[in-house]
Order: C-alpha cells, then sequence, then structure tokens
C-alpha cells in the first residue's frame, strides 16, 4: 500500500522482540506510552521484567515472553502465545540482534551462521508465521530493523552487514507483495546508537570516532517514519545521502573507507 499517513498507535497490539535493553526497550515503552498493549521478548528475564514494568504502568495488559530467537521452534511458540495473550496482533517490530564486529580473516562459519540466524532467519520466520494474521488485520505494520551497514557495507563486519543486507532486501520485496494489503512494511536503518550493543562481548572495538545517538533519537524518527507511512528511515537521517553517495560510485566509496581506516 502506498504509504498511509497518521497510522494511530494507541489501542494497538505490537509485539517487539530484543526489548530487554537498548531500540527494543525504548520502543516497547514508546509503544506504551502511546496506549499501544506490547508483547515483548528476549532471552535475559530480569532485563526483560523492567522494561515490562514500565511498559505496564502505561497498559497493564501488556506481556513478556522469555525467548531464544536462535530456535527455530521458539520462534513458531512465539508467534502463537502472542497472537493468544495479547488478543492480535497489529505491529510486529522485528528488532532482536546481534553484533559481529570481527575482520573477515578471524570469521568463523559458525560465527556466520549464528548471526544469519538471529539477524535474518528469524525475523523472516516470525514475519511468515503472523503474516495471514497481520492481512487479516484491518490496518498492520511490520517494522524490521536493519542497519546503515546493509547499505555501507561496514568494514570489520562483513557478516554482519549481510545479514542486515538480507533482511533489507526481504523486507523491500515483501512491501511490495503486499502493496494491495492493509500491511505495511517500515525499515529502520540505525547509524551508531548508544546502546550496549557495542559492549556484547568477543567483538572487535567500533571502527569509527562518531558520537552514538541517544536511543530517543531513534524512537521519535520511528514514530515520525509510522505516522508519515514512508517505507525507511536512517537515523541519522544524513546516513541515506551517505548511501546514496556509495550506490554512486562503490569504487570511490570503497577506496575511501580503506583511506579512513589506514589513517585513523
Ligand atoms: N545500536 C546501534 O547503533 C545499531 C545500529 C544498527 C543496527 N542496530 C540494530 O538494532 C537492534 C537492537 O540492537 P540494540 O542496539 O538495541 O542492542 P542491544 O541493547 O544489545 O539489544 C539487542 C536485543 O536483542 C536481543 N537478542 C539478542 N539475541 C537474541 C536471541 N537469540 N533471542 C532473543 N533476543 C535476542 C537482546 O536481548 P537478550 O540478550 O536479553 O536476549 C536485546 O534485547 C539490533 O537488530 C541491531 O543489530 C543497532
Amino acid at each position: 500500500m502506498i504509504g498511509t499517513m497518521g497510522f494511530d498507535v494507541a489501542g494497538k497490539r505490537v509485539l517487539i522482540t530484543g526489548a530487554s535493553s537498548g531500540i527494543g526497550a525504548a520502543l516497547a515503552e514508546g509503544f506504551a506510552e502511546r496506549g499501544a498493549t506490547v508483547g515483548i521478548c528476549a532471552r535475559r528475564a530480569d532485563r526483560l521484567a523492567d522494561v515490562l514494568a514500565r511498559c505496564q504502568a502505561h497498559v497493564p495488559t501488556s506481556r513478556s515472553w522469555v525467548v531464544d530467537l536462535a530456535e527455530p521452534e521458539q520462534v513458531d511458540r512465539l508467534a502463537a502465545r502472542a497472537v493468544d495473550e495479547l488478543g492480535g496482533v497489529d505491529v510486529l517490530v522485528n528488532n532482536a540482534g546481534i553484533p559481529l564486529r570481527r575482520h573477515v580473516t578471524r570469521l568463523d562459519p559458525a560465527a556466520v551462521e549464528r548471526a544469519i540466524a538471529v539477524n535474518y532467519l528469524s525475523p523472516v520466520r516470525l514475519t511468515l508465521a503472523l503474516l495471514p494474521h497481520l492481512i487479516s488485520r484491518p490496518s498492520a505494520r511490520i517494522v524490521n530493523v536493519s542497519s546503515i551497514s546493509a547499505t555501507l557495507s561496514s568494514p570489520g563486519e562483513a557478516a554482519y552487514d549481510a545479514s542486515k543486507a538480507a533482511l533489507t532486501a526481504f523486507s523491500e520485496a515483501m512491501a511490495v507483495d503486499l502493496w494491495e494489503t492493509a500491511v505495511e512494511v517500515l525499515v529502520v536503518y540505525p547509524g551508531l546508537i548508544d546502546t550496549e550493543l557495542f559492549a556484547v562481548p568477543d567483538n572487535d572495538p567500533v571502527a569509527t570516532d562518531m558520537a552514538p545517538l541517544p536511543v530517543g533519537d531513534l524512537v521519535t524518527a520511528v514514530f515520525d517514519a509510522l505516522d508519515r507511512g514512508t517505507h525507511q528511515v536512517y537515523v541519522p537521517d544524513w546516513f541515506q545521502e551517505i548511501a546514496a553517495g556509495k550506490a554512486a560510485n562503490v569504487d570511490g566509496y570503497l577506496a575511501g573507507a580503506a583511506q579512513y581506516l589506514r589513517e585513523r
């Protein structure tokens, strides 16, 4: 469907993955503050409980489930429980993700497979499980949290970049497949947002000196994008120009990226 303006979040039922910290936790609170019933999931039960308490202060019927999304059967069970226990799902936010900052010469196939499983296969599986239900709703949204790495192919993160590029391509093709339905798709491209993603062990340091943005900036941008009915949002927005510049001159972009790493 061509971007429908003015998506009203109040009263909607929203399933958000990876909501025990960072972007997912902030989005969950944002939806609850706006009057949505939220269903949140992640692996860390204690952190999830804290976020749930903050959401329930706004909407007491909000729920949480402790889930490892790397396990396909847990993804399927989550989809069924969310529909049953929330009384339906109008918005699916595929946010859970893991970093994999590792030079390509030190990458091993098992780490690559895990990044693809959590960052790509799991959101796709959850989407497919919920799609018939979402299509049956009067108005629904799928929000997929990708990364600027999907379009900028950040060095030192080849496998992570690929997992997010796959999610982006899937999301855009799905948006067109669903054009005549009431399900719209939004792809979110965070740049550098201040979260625990950069403290996950067994990852190289971040290869930029850029200061991270507060997570609140991303939340504001996502709700603005939902309201405008656009299909993509970059945070910060100027990353969209960098992505366009790269697409117009890949040779120049790759040489520039190598020079930046050499000189920093
Ligand atoms: N921060 C940034 O600058 C940035 C940039 C680009 C893209 N992103 C994307 O934004 C999303 C959110 O990340 P964040 O920055 O908010 O980092 P974060 O604070 O580390 O959040 C990641 C979330 O994903 C959950 N998660 C990870 N593996 C999981 C699994 N197997 N099963 C269930 N939940 C799992 C984590 O919960 P548990 O550990 O409790 O399971 C946590 O709630 C990710 O997809 C990330 O790739 C972030």
